[in-house]
């Protein structure tokens, strides 16, 4: 069995990317379909990871750093490959860089109704908190 390796995004990845986000998330709405969130996040900065199996990706996620708290984005591993550590691997690996970039707490949002993917955050350590999950999108002000 290959090698599961986790690394940065490279250019020569986005249409494998794209394919797995795309298989992942089918119903991302506009603003987060993946050739868009690859050209953004790239804007800003380069913390896309991935995870391969030989030339194969077969997952991966986004991290983000603001000066003060760490976020993850996407995490996401191929439904055929599920259930053998790649995702703990991707979170690891990205926690393990934003330690590095100084960041000492990551948050994240899931759906509430998601239990599959907090029993996996769940495992990694991470814990619900008591806090009022907000959002507003820029374009009214
Ligand atoms: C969530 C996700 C990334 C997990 O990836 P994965 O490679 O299967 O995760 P791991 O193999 O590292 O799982 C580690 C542990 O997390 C828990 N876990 C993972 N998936 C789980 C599930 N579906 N139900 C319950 N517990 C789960 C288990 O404790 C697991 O350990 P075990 O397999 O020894 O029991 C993957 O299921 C996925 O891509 N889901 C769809 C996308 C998504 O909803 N992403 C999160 C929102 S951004």
């Amino acid at each position: 069995m290959s090698q599961l390796t986790i690394r940065k995004y490279q250019p020569a990845d986005r249409e494998t990317l794209i394919d797995l986000w795309t298989i992942v998330f089918p119903d991302h709405p506009p603003h987060n379909e993946p050739e868009k969130v690859i050209d953004t996040k790239l804007a800003v900065d380069d913390l896309i990871f991935v995870a391969t199996l030989g030339d194969r990706i077969v997952g991966a996620c986004i991290a983000g750093y603001d000066g003060f708290r760490g976020w993850l984005y996407f995490v996401a591993v191929h439904p055929q490959c599920r259930r053998g550590g790649i995702g703990t691997g991707l979170v690891t690996h990205a926690m393990a860089c934003l330690k590095e970039l100084g960041c000492t707490k990551v948050n994240l949002q899931i759906r509430a109704a998601n239990e599959a993917v907090a029993a996996f955050y769940k495992a990694l350590g991470f814990a619900a908190e008591d806090r009022i999950s907000m959002g507003a999108h820029t374009e009214r002000y």
